[in-house]
């Protein structure tokens, strides 16, 4: 059955990933994010009390798995999944959490190492996947990294997109990224 209200989860959505947690509780989602810190959940409840539902846990613990499995029986399954971790076993076991929605989007941060070396991750087949590596700007002969807000616009833009891969910035020439 479909939500009535969509549902995300935005893994590690308290730092540079705030905005696209802001972004879809406006938009009117039901947006569960996790991160340890109770103080970065602060802004996030400030300015969506309403539609922020805070996992706060460690996804390096088992702990996590249990509080995804209430935050989807409490909201529904999930239609969308952002995740900014390196562990990947846990996001793999999270998707599969979600294995009786009819269809969700993976929006699978990485930094830009990870476009010239990856390594793949085991996705039920409900999971359309998209990567999303997160290069640098050039502006006027000079190159910085990307802003939080720039990173933010650029993964809420990719809701609902097929694409399988994007680069929000560029990446190459590797040689000229900020130092
Ligand atoms: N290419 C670019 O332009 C660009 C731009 C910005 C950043 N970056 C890259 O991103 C890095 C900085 O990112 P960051 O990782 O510090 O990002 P961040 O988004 O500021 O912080 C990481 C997020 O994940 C959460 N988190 C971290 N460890 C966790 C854990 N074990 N369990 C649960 N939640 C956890 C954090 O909250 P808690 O700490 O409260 O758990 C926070 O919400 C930089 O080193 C850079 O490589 C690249």
């Amino acid at each position: 059955m479909m939500n009535l209200i969509p549902h995300a989860l935005v893994i590690g959505g308290t730092g540079m990933l705030s905005g696209v947690c802001t972004a879809l509780a406006a938009k009117k989602w039901n947006v569960s994010v996790i991160g340890r810190s109770k103080n970065k959940f602060k802004p996030l409840m400030e300015q969506h009390p309403e539609a922020i539902f805070p996992i706060q846990a460690d996804y390096d613990s088992e702990k996590i798995f249990r509080l995804v499995q209430r935050a989807i029986d409490e909201r529904g399954t999930l239609d969308l999944i952002i995740s900014w971790t390196p562990n990947h076993k846990a996001l793999e076991r999270i998707c599969k959490l979600n294995a009786s929605s009819a269809h969700f989007q993976l929006l699978h941060i990485k930094g830009s190492k990870r476009y010239f070396h990856d390594t793949e991750i085991d996705l039920p087949e409900n999971c359309a996947y998209q990567k999303i590596f997160l290069g640098y700007m050039g502006e006027a002969g000079e190159t910085r990294w990307l802003s939080h807000e720039e990173i933010s616009k650029g993964i809420f833009r990719q809701i609902g997109s097929t694409e399988t891969a994007s680069i929000i910035g560029q990446i190459e020439p590797y040689e000229a990224r900020p130092q």
